[in-house]
């Protein structure tokens, strides 16, 4: 093979040879990811084909086939996703001398649902700037361990969020760009607004606060967007708020930041010294180091789960692992206060309706005081949905008793958004001291009809047409399980519609609701 290669390369005129990109490049983003840094590993054959791969915290890639034109490279590369499935990645890079600038598409997580009509941009590409260290392909990349199996682990008992947590999470509107200042200036808003005083509490920090490295003793440190994260949870805490923050079972989170793997309680420990009261763990890397498998991920979810409870400390548990593995089964038994049922949500009709209508049934039983469903954070006020159905992501939601954590940016809130996501009445449903999870009582085509009992006796209603022309809805007496004569209050119009008494029909406009709360 080797003497082929060089008589081959030996026929080559000068300007291929200039042209080879073999070797080991590494670099790292050139924005949004603060410091991620990737290894390409590149052999282009003596017939100029190129194989390799990228290996990067987020990813691993084994590139199927490349080729360079006039500096432009082009790399076609396959990715395990996180269920197991492949998945395509197209790298483009562009190549001068020694230099390299790779772009690659941001890729979404989660089956997030595409979707008909308005949808929401997809995430700016990652750019990468490479150096080559070395013109030798640096051989295959090193085999991975073997993943570990655990044992089903023993309970782990909390008393927090005895109501879904309320909240502002950083995720959905700014992803990587999230900084201190702008916490600060959403804590800000968040009093400002009045969404404090409605129950909006926590102020939650996802993914890419994390350094590159830990410490020399270990310690999980903070990249430079986070100066000091003690001085902000006090400034947090001074405004009658309470400071979330993000991390991983795995090695790496999803935005590929450095993860608790084998770190769990000294995290916690920080989490506590810092003051941090709420914690999101997602799944991601953990696909590597563990078995899929139900026992294997309760027990790595029990890690944190007890080290958090031993922090000293009352921090929420909040586990995303996109309801795999029957969740519900064993969220409770690990310490968890509330857990993802799916992928992730996008700011569109489709993808919102399909989370909130479609994976919800079924999982009410698994949600009562201190142990919550979650179907994702909002999306209200981001721009891709019309009002109409921000009030259905709303009603929805709180039928759902789902924990409500905005994701839009408070500091810019219209009056309208202002209005759903403050919605008294509704949040009261949402928030109601029983934490029964409403579920779906009739459904006609796309007209549905759910309820959600009520501490009072009363039943919390939403009217709902997923359809594309207004329609005629009727919420049944008997389909809620109630007869006779009830007094009937609209909780978007905020107004009294007396004693009805069978059902209630209301017009109710595309993609639209009419949410009533039906007395005892
Ligand atoms: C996953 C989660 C999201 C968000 C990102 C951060 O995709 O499901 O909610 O936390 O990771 O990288």
């Amino acid at each position: 093979m080797r003497w082929l290669y060089f008589a081959a390369s030996a026929l080559l005129p000068l300007a291929a040879h200039a042209q080879n990109v073999t070797g080991k490049w590494t670099g790292s983003a050139s924005r949004y990811d603060n410091g991620i840094e990737i290894t390409v590993a590149l052999e282009q054959a003596a017939g100029g084909s190129i194989t390799g791969y990228v290996e990067g915290p987020r990813s691993n890639d084994r590139i199927t086939s490349g080729k360079l034109e006039n500096g432009k490279l082009t790399l076609e590369a396959e990715r395990a996703g996180r269920g197991g499935q492949m998945m395509h990645v197209t790298y483009t890079a562009e190549i001068s001398g020694s230099k390299m600038t790779l772009t690659m598409p941001q890729m979404t997580f989660g089956g997030r649902a595409g979707g008909r009509g308005q949808q929401a941009p997809p995430r700016p590409p990652q750019v990468f700037e490479l150096s080559r260290v070395s013109s030798k392909f640096p051989g295959p990349p090193p085999e991975p361990a073997p993943r570990v199996s655990l044992p089903m682990p023993e309970p782990v008992r909390t008393e927090l969020a005895r109501t879904p947590p309320m909240g502002w999470n950083s995720w959905n509107k700014f992803a990587g760009q999230v900084t201190d200042a702008m916490v600060r200036e959403m804590a800000d808003a968040i009093v400002s607004s009045g969404m404090r005083d409605a129950g909006y509490i926590y102020v939650n920090i996802d993914d890419t606060w994390e350094g590159a490295h830990r410490d020399s003793h270990g310690n999980i440190t903070t990249n430079n967007k986070f100066p000091d994260m003690k001085k902000l949870a006090d400034y947090i805490h001074s405004k009658g708020l309470k400071l979330g923050i993000y991390s991983s079972p795995g090695p790496k989170t999803c935005a590929g930041y450095l993860g608790s793997y084998q770190h769990e309680e000294q995290d916690a420990k920080t989490y506590a010294a810092w003051g941090i009261d709420y914690l999101k763990y997602d799944w991601c890397s953990a696909a590597q180091v563990y078995e899929n498998n139900q026992a294997t991920m309760a027990a790595a979810y029990a890690k944190m789960g007890l080290a958090l409870l031993r922090s000293g400390r009352p921090i929420v548990y909040s586990l995303c692992q996109y309801g795999n593995l029957d969740v519900g089964e064993w969220g409770e038994r690990v310490g968890g206060n509330l857990w993802r049922t799916t992928g992730d949500i996008r700011d569109d009709w489709q993808s919102m309706s399909h989370i909130g209508f479609d994976l919800q049934p079924g999982r009410e039983k698994y949600a009562y005081p201190g142990h919550w469903n979650d179907p994702d954070m909002l999306e209200i006020g981001n721009g891709h949905m019309t009002d109409t159905e921000y009030q259905t992501h709303m009603t929805l939601w709180c039928i759902l008793a789902a924990p409500l954590l905005a994701g839009n940016d408070i500091r810019n809130m219209s009056p309208s958004i202002a209005a759903i996501l403050m919605n008294k009445e509704l949040i009261a449903v949402d928030q109601d001291r029983l934490g029964r999870q409403g579920v779906r009582v009739a459904k006609d085509g796309d007209l549905e009809v759910w309820a959600k009992p009520l501490a009072d006796g009363a039943y919390a209603v939403g009217l709902f047409n997923r359809g594309t022309a207004a329609a005629r809805v009727t919420a049944k007496w008997s389909d809620i399980g109630i007869s006779g004569s009830h007094p009937v209050r609209d909780l978007w119009k905020h107004e009294d519609l007396g004693s009805i008494a069978g059902s209630y029909s209301a017009e109710v406009p595309s993609h639209g609701v009419v949410a009533i709360k039906v007395a005892k």
